[in-house]
């Protein structure tokens, strides 16, 4: 594994073009498993999907996370974000998210479906991948986490105070996470530079849980300034 150093337009661009032939290969074949991330990261691999012509009507979604307590209405709901931001304007089978009632099921359900073909993953400031944060061990599974002062101050810029910034999330683990066939991490920023080597360079440790990623065999880095 090693760090491709790109601009945040180029590395989008070529996230999306995976994406687009892999939904547009599956018309005819297997549904198409992407596994999807939120967060200011995967913002422009999104807008360049909407700009697209891509079939997505073989193609099966699982977002990541979800927050504790915030349901599809709220704005800074996951399913909203996405809802808005990517699945309105294009013609998905499904979409799935590891909400209260399915979490326990999640892991399940992507194993019925033959596993994740694409996964996004941004990377938090603390080395957390979806919302494993450090201290999280290999194995771990879907299932609800407490999030981290550290998580929930990065994610307060969303919120109108850190008070209402919920303190649980709903989340894929990291053995989730690994049994992805491709995975594509992007770091956009450099408050995220030091942490991404460190992942990527560093000894693989429960401490920063995006380590994990460099026993997968098929996980490209990207990182931009
Ligand atoms: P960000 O979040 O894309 O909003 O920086 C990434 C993450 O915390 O995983």
């Amino acid at each position: 594994m090693r760090i491709r150093s790109n601009t945040y337009q180029k590395v989008s661009h070529q996230i999306a073009n995976y994406i687009h032939k892999k939904a547009n290969d599956s018309i005819n074949g297997e549904h198409f498993i992407l596994g999807l991330a939120t967060g200011s990261t995967p913002h422009q691999i999104y807008e360049e999907l909407k700009s697209m012509d891509i079939d997505f009507s073989r193609t099966i979604t699982f977002n990541l996370d979800e927050y504790v307590g915030l349901n599809e209405n709220h704005p800074q709901s996951y399913k909203y974000f996405m809802n808005k931001g990517l699945f309105k304007s294009q013609n998905f089978h499904s979409n799935n998210f590891p909400d209260e009632k399915l979490y326990p099921y999640y892991d399940s359900m992507i194993d019925n479906v033959g596993g994740i073909d694409i996964q996004i993953l941004g990377i938090g400031t603390n080395g957390h991948i979806a919302f494993n944060e450090p201290g999280t061990p290999r194995d771990s599974k879907t299932r609800i986490v407490d999030l981290t002062e550290n998580t929930i101050k990065d994610n307060s810029r969303f919120f109108d105070s850190i008070d209402e910034v919920p303190t649980q999330a709903m989340t894929m683990g990291i053995n989730t996470i690994m049994k992805s066939k491709a995975i594509y991490l992007i770091a956009q920023g450099k408050h995220k530079k030091e942490i991404l080597e460190r992942a990527v360079y560093g000894e693989i440790t429960p401490e920063v849980p995006a380590s994990f990623l460099q026993e997968h065999p098929n996980c490209e880095v990207f990182y931009s300034d």
